[in-house]
């Protein structure tokens, strides 16, 4: 099938055409984000296959759609950058990846957590100027610390697990409970308690209009003094400008986040050489407490390998006719 691959970076490319070898799909690799204004480089093409800061509001399915695609093929999990109510009036057709590796993004959850707890990044810095005092270095054990997961799909439990093996108490919360955590000694508890009592807060819920800033102003004052708030799902589950406030007064210990409300255009950039435009990263980045990394929780050799399988069997699938066992379904946005 010819598939229009938009945003393609330089890690991806050579995987997906190895992985193509098998498929003998008839791929065009754009740099460009898909936009408004970048649609209509997908005339004539079937496929679209669109990444997570890809723009597919209204506009731009109907640009895609008017000129011929049917197939909008999602190298992610997430689907929140879609406009799925258009999508499907549309009769356009969205598939995705629902699993490659939740072992990365959850590694990458704990990662944050090391590496913020024990000032790794500053470390680091530090000796590279020959400076090898200790002083800001102090961190705390994570053993016996109460973690919060918020959103135990299949993220949070692979993470849930993990904290549970550093010996750290782990609550959680879920519209569903997951009966492998509630077996391991995990428990659920409502959200509010879960702010209230966490050291550590991790978010793995997806981005819906329930979810977005689902950290606000009230809940941030809920949570503990000095609290690590971490945040490898979607950026706008955090209200940025509440995070801000509660950083410059203190109230949150330490930041780590992985995604950013307003990351498109940004992440996955090479901007050194330019000004940062955007005023509130700006300031996040002035923070000590805070360590920010582009949207790569889901970067390791095996996810980038299932994700780029799963994508091409699903375009192969729409092809030949197949069930669409990973077609984003009208009950769940
Ligand atoms: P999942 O669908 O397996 O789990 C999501 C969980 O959230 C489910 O258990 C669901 O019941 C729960 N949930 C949904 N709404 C809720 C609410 N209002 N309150 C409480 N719980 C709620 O998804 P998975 O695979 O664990 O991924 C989670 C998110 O991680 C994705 O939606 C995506 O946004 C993000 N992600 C980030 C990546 C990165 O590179 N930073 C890579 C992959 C995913």
């Amino acid at each position: 099938m010819k598939i229009a691959f938009f945003d393609t970076h330089q890690f991806e490319r050579n995987l997906y055409e190895k992985e193509n070898e098998q498929f003998g799909h008839s791929i065009t690799f754009f740099e460009t984000r898909l936009t408004e204004q970048t649609a209509n480089l997908a005339a004539q093409y079937p496929c679209v296959c669109a990444f997570v800061n890809d723009r597919l509001d209204s506009r731009t399915l109907n640009s895609i759609s008017a000129n011929g695609t049917r197939l909008i093929a999602l190298r992610s999990a997430g689907f929140n950058h879609v406009d799925m109510k258009v999508a499907c009036d549309l009769g356009l057709h969205v598939v995705r990846v629902p699993e490659y590796s939740p072992h990365a993004v959850a590694e990458h959850a704990v990662a944050l957590i090391l590496s913020l707890n024990r000032k790794i990044h500053r470390a680091h810095n530090r000796v590279r100027e020959g400076n090898f005092s200790l002083d800001g270095l102090v961190g705390f054990d994570l053993y016996k610390k109460t973690v919060g997961v918020i959103g135990t799909g299949k993220i949070g439990a692979v993470f849930a697990k993990i904290l549970a093996g550093f010996g750290c108490q782990v609550l959680a919360n879920d519209r569903v409970q997951n009966s492998d955590l509630l077996t391991a000694g995990i428990q659920y508890v409502s959200l509010e308690e879960l702010l209230g009592k966490s050291d550590i807060i991790s978010l793995h819920v997806p981005l819906t209009p329930e979810t977005r800033h689902i950290i606000d102003e009230k809940a941030l004052a809920r949570t503990k003094l000095g609290v690590m708030l971490i945040n490898t799902s979607r950026g706008a589950l955090i209200d940025t400008r509440a995070l801000i406030q509660s950083l410059k007064s203190g109230h949150i210990g330490y930041a780590g986040l992985d995604v950013y409300e307003e990351e498109e255009g940004i992440f996955f950039e090479n901007l050194s050489d330019q000004v940062l435009q955007d005023d509130q990263l700006a300031r996040l980045l002035t923070f000590p407490n805070v360590l920010l990394t582009s949207h790569q929780a889901f970067l390791t050799k095996e996810a980038l390998g299932n994700i780029a399988h799963t994508t091409l069997q699903n375009i192969s699938d729409f092809e030949i006719g197949n069930i669409l066992s990973n077609e984003v379904c009208v009950q769940r946005f």
